[in-house]
Order: C-alpha cells, then sequence, then structure tokens
C-alpha cells in the first residue's frame, strides 16, 4: 500500500434496518434482525473485502413505536460468539451499556469473546440514552448524563484493571512440579470507588491481543472526553465534511491533552452509501433509498435523540417547536445539534425530519465517486475510516464488491489481512500489562495468593 496509515473500515450489521422503513424494501428479509444467516453473510462479506471489523449495535429499551429492528434482535456479545467460530480475521465489537451492568460480568463477557476469536474482541462503550431502560433493571431513575460519564470512567477503568489480573505468563502448567499457575503473576484489584466495589481477580486470562480494543461515540463535551482519554476508535455521525474536519481535530487534540498518541485513536464516521454502477442504476437505488423514508416515520425518528419524544403533538409546516432543555439527559450531542440546525437555517418540523432521515447525497454515486468522496474525507484531515452501514437490503455487498477494490487499487485499503487480531488491524500497538514492570510483588498480589 503507498501509505503509512492505511484506511480503516468497519460493517454496521443492524439486521432490518435502523429505520421504521426499511424491511419492506421488496427484496428486505423482515425477520434479518434474528436470522442467523443474514449475520453470517454480511460479516463473511465484510472479512472476505478485509474489512477490520464488524460492529453490532444495542440498547436495552423498547416500546410499541421502537423502530422494528430495536423490537426483535439479537444480544451483541451472543450473536459474535457464534460469528467468532465462522471467521478468522475480521474483528468483532459490540456495545454494552456502562450504566446497566456490573464491570466484572462485562470484563468477563468480553475477555471470553477475545479468547473465543483469537484476539478480536472491541468493546463499543455507551451510557445508554434511553431513559426507560432503568425500568428494565429495577432502578428509580436512570441516570443523569454527567453522571452517566462519571460511571462510564470508573466502569471502564476497574473492566481494564480486571483484564490485567493475570500477568501474560502467568499459567505455568507444571505437571512435574503441580504448579498450575506462578502466584506472583496474579493481581487483585481491589478496587472501591464512588460506584462499584470490585475486588477480582477477574477468572480467566489475557488474550493474544492483551485486551480488547475500546470503542467509544461521544458527542457532549463528556463524551468527547471520555472517548479521548479511553477509546482505541471513535464512531461519529456528522453532518457534512466540515463538522467531521472540526470534531476530528478537537478529538486528536483532546487525545493528546491525556497523553496520548493521537495516532492511537481511529476517528470513523458512520455513513449510508449508495453505490450503483453507473449513474442511471446511482439515481434508481438512491430513489429506492427516499422511498422507504415516510414524513410519518421521519417524524417517529426524530424522536429518539430526545429520549423518543412525540413530535406528532406538533404542527409539520410550522417552525421547528422550542424544545428548552429536552435531550439534554439522553443523547445530548445528537439532540443539541439537531435544535441548532433547526434554529440556524429557520427549518420546519417536517424539513428537521426529513433532513435527518433521508438518505444523504455525501456518498451516493459510482464506484470511483464514493471511493473519491471517501478518499477525500481521509486524506484532508476528517476521518481515519469509516463504519459502514447499508440502507438497501444488498448495500453492503455492493460496496464490497464495487468500492473496496478502488480503494485496494489505490493504495489505501489492504487486499490482505497482516495480522490476526482487531489490535492488528487497527495498527494498535498489545498494551502492557500493567503489573508486568512492577519489580515488587504489591500487598495485594500477596493477599490474593494468601
Ligand atoms: C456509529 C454510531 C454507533 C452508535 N451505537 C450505539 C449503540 O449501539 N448503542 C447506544 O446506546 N448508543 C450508540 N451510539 C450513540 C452514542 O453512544 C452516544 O449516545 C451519542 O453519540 C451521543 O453522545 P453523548 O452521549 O456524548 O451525548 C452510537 C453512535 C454512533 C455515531
Amino acid at each position: 500500500m503507498s501509505t503509512q496509515r492505511p484506511l480503516k473500515l468497519g460493517a454496521m450489521v443492524h439486521g432490518v434496518g435502523h429505520g421504521w422503513g426499511e424491511w419492506r424494501h421488496p427484496q428486505a428479509l423482515p425477520n434479518a434482525s434474528t436470522d442467523f444467516g443474514f449475520y453470517k453473510h454480511q460479516t463473511l462479506l465484510a472479512e472476505g473485502a478485509k474489512f477490520d471489523f464488524v460492529f453490532i449495535a444495542d440498547s436495552l429499551h423498547i416500546h410499541e413505536k421502537s423502530s422494528p429492528h430495536y423490537l426483535n434482535r439479537f444480544e451483541p456479545l451472543t450473536i459474535l460468539s457464534a460469528l467468532a467460530a465462522l471467521t478468522s480475521n475480521i474483528g468483532l465489537v459490540a456495545t454494552v451499556t456502562v450504566s446497566y451492568t456490573e464491570p466484572y460480568q462485562v470484563a468477563r463477557q468480553f475477555a471470553s469473546l477475545d479468547h473465543i476469536s483469537g484476539g478480536r474482541a472491541g468493546w463499543n462503550v455507551v451510557t445508554s440514552w434511553l431513559s426507560g431502560t432503568a425500568d428494565n433493571f429495577g432502578k428509580s431513575e436512570h441516570p443523569p448524563h454527567a453522571q452517566r460519564y462519571r460511571i462510564a470512567k470508573e466502569h471502564v477503568a476497574v473492566v481494564k484493571g480486571l483484564w490485567d489480573s493475570w500477568e501474560d505468563d502467568a499459567f505455568t502448567y507444571d505437571k512435574r512440579t503441580g504448579e498450575f499457575f506462578a502466584p506472583g503473576k496474579l493481581h487483585t484489584l481491589a478496587h472501591k470507588g464512588e460506584f462499584f466495589s470490585v475486588k477480582g481477580p477477574l477468572n480467566i486470562a489475557r488474550s493474544r491481543q492483551g485486551q480488547p480494543a475500546i470503542f467509544q461515540a461521544g458527542t457532549s463535551e463528556d463524551g468527547r472526553n471520555f472517548a479521548a482519554e479511553n477509546a482505541d476508535a471513535i464512531f461519529v455521525s456528522p453532518e457534512n465534511f466540515e463538522e467531521a474536519r472540526a470534531y476530528y481535530q478537537d478529538l486528536k487534540r483532546r487525545a493528546n491533552g491525556f497523553g496520548r498518541d493521537a495516532a492511537h485513536l481511529s476517528i470513523l464516521p458512520g455513513i449510508r452509501p449508495i453505490v450503483g454502477r453507473d449513474e442511471a442504476e446511482v439515481e434508481d437505488r438512491y430513489q429506492q433509498a427516499v422511498s422507504l423514508v415516510s414524513i410519518e416515520d421521519a417524524i417517529v425518528a426524530l424522536g429518539r435523540p430526545f429520549n423518543d419524544h412525540d413530535f406528532s403533538q406538533y404542527p409539520l409546516d410550522a417552525p421547528f417547536p422550542e424544545l428548552g432543555d429536552l435531550g439534554a439527559n439522553s443523547q445530548k450531542g445528537g439532540s443539541d445539534r439537531i435544535k441548532q440546525l433547526a434554529r440556524d437555517e429557520g427549518l420546519t418540523l417536517r424539513e428537521v425530519a426529513l433532513r435527518f432521515s433521508r438518505p444523504r447525497r455525501d456518498f451516493v454515486g459510482t464506484p470511483e465517486q464514493v471511493a473519491d468522496a471517501l478518499q477525500a474525507w481521509f486524506e484532508n484531515g476528517a476521518a481515519d475510516g469509516f463504519i459502514i452501514n447499508s440502507l438497501l437490503p444488498d448495500g453492503l455487498q455492493y460496496f464490497t464488491e464495487l468500492v473496496v477494490p478502488v480503494l485496494q487499487r489505490r493504495g489505501l485499503f489492504r487486499s490482505a489481512y497482516s495480522g490476526h487480531t482487531l489490535r492488528d488491524n487497527l495498527g494498535l500497538p498489545v498494551p502492557t500489562n500493567r503489573y508486568a514492570q512492577a519489580p515488587l510483588a504489591t500487598e495485594t498480589t500477596r493477599e490474593a495468593v494468601a
């Protein structure tokens, strides 16, 4: 490849799609979100095209107006464990929330996936924006936005601490002496913090990649700081090139501020490309995607970053309603941006809803045109790579068969895997076990083996 900095590509495998209408496409499998064959096919397409990873999103609360994919779908770690057995190089990234889980459990689940897959696990850390989640977990209230990020910081620190419970050469398996592990290489975290109390150690060793890679998608001030400090890769959903570039520069600067090498933080905008072999097919496929978005569905979708607010109560063609603080405890970054755009451009509710639901034009085109757009973002400081969402049922197939070869010809994207782990794919070092450098056994170590 001609570049020192290879482009990264992830595939978001998302069953029947993001919106309310995709399942109605004539070629769509209406039960794709719980069809193992669908997940297998998409993942093998992505691995065949040498993608860095597949990503399974998640959340933990539904109601009658949730989109079809949310209503009936797989739990991410379960489906990725099954996919691990069918693949050998592609990274396997799952969303798991910090607001409704215990770090010990999360550390153990991801470490297990990491072993099953030979070091290909990644954790997309989310704080959960849907307040109804509290009702499913016996909580009296959904933690406020700022608190969720404090929880996230502590949760992730505990998980990473647990992942280092065993030094890499801890298990000696000496049948002659009967020593199963070297006692000095087992470490007890003994964490007591604001939200969690976890003694440890974890009951599983580190994997081939040391620790699973951390993904995040912070948009708000707190979210950005959390991502810049903790993430190996960041998902973002920018409106346009300028916004993507500003976000990219900001997150790299913040990462430097946390004393990190910004090259080890990949910023990956989520995009929804529509590809056709020629102009006529591009337009036909674009119109197919547009026809899947009704104004009624767009109004429901608009409510999502506002904790599923009901926008159908407002007149469609009046100016976008004044919402005050609404959304601040939900997807803060996303809801702030919608309010800002409506204000800046003086849009009506209908215009705002369609703007955020209809496919955009920026990654729509022939294979060369889509590759040009990806390359422009990649080479001009707006992205280290992309996470590909498909609007049409065969969207990933079109992308892998038509756009990836162009990227490969241009030397932007790999034609073969050069490593085996997700960290290898993303160009990330294996993190050193925090205890491996300590010259002497600590108090907690001695306590652990006593
Ligand atoms: C590509 C992408 C994927 C995301 N996947 C999830 C997900 O699976 N579950 C979830 O709760 N949030 C997901 N989010 C939303 C973020 O977790 C976060 O709530 C959002 O970016 C708002 O940022 P904030 O928390 O800083 O306000 C995703 C965001 C992006 C851009």
